[in-house]
């Protein structure tokens, strides 16, 4: 028996309502991503690929009744609401093309947010912080703690946003155009770091419309007219 998808968009069908009208963006899109991969997500501009990463993700819901999101098997909207907050938190990480840092937060408070989230023991704070220095330090950024996110280049910015969608070491990580925001080196550097993490086991969904970057991924899947197709990367 083939294993179990980590997670799964199974015949997903998401709308946008404006009043009476309505814009289909996904009409039944399959998707099995198994862990250890790093799967890219390819499509033209509007083709609905955020769309499904905010699904993936937890962030927004199908069309009631056309389709699921599963995870480990699990349908998502199967679980109550305080299991959905955990799965965001804790078995999905999250980056997003702009950053979406707190200004007004260190580098050190950026990523540790999530950790922080449930509240912890002045023990466990201890070596959340442990934690955040360590992956700081793995990512090039150990003289940037104190600094605010307005202080940094556009890199530095998304490898905090990197360690903060790590710090709560989750299953997942779904990336929507990590690198659509940078020039080429800088780009580059993110997904050497990218593939360092998928090295050591951590599964990558990757959201991009450049080939050369999908081309990273060790599969990629095409969204065109709503639906996917799939392909194995060369
Ligand atoms: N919250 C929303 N409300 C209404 N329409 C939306 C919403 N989010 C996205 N859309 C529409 O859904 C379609 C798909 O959007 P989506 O952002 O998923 O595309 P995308 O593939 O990520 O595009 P891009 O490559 O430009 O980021 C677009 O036509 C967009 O206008
Ligand atoms: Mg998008």
């Amino acid at each position: 028996m083939a294993e179990q998808p980590l997670l799964q968009a199974c015949r997903v069908h998401k709308t946008y309502r404006f009043g009476a009208h309505g814009v289909e963006v996904l009409r039944g899109v399959d998707l099995a991503v198994h862990s250890g991969e790093w799967l890219a997500v390819l499509g033209s501009s509007g083709s609905g690929k955020s769309t499904l990463m905010h699904l993936l993700g937890g962030l927004d819901r199908p069309d009631a009744g056309k389709g699921e999101i599963r995870f480990r098997g699990e349908p998502l909207s199967l679980q109550p609401g305080s299991a959905l907050d955990t799965y965001r938190n804790r078995d999905i990480g999250f980056v997003f093309q702009f950053y979406h840092l707190l200004p007004e937060l260190s580098v050190l408070e950026n990523t540790l947010l999530p950790a922080l989230v449930f509240g912890a023991r002045a023990k466990r704070r201890t070596a959340l912080r442990r934690d955040a220095e360590a992956l700081l330090g793995a990512f090039g950024l150990d003289h940037r703690l104190t600094h605010r996110p307005s202080q940094l280049s556009g890199g530095e910015r998304q490898r905090v946003a990197i360690a903060r969608a790590l710090i709560n070491r989750p299953a997942v990580l779904l990336a929507d155009e990590p690198t659509g925001n940078l020039d080429a080196t800088t780009g580059a550097g993110i997904l050497d770091l990218l593939a360092e993490r998928h090295k050591q086991g951590l599964t990558i969904v990757m959201v991009t419309h450049d080939r050369e970057v999908a081309a990273r991924a060790t599969r990629q899947v095409h969204l065109t007219n709503g639906t996917s197709d799939s392909a194995a990367a060369q």
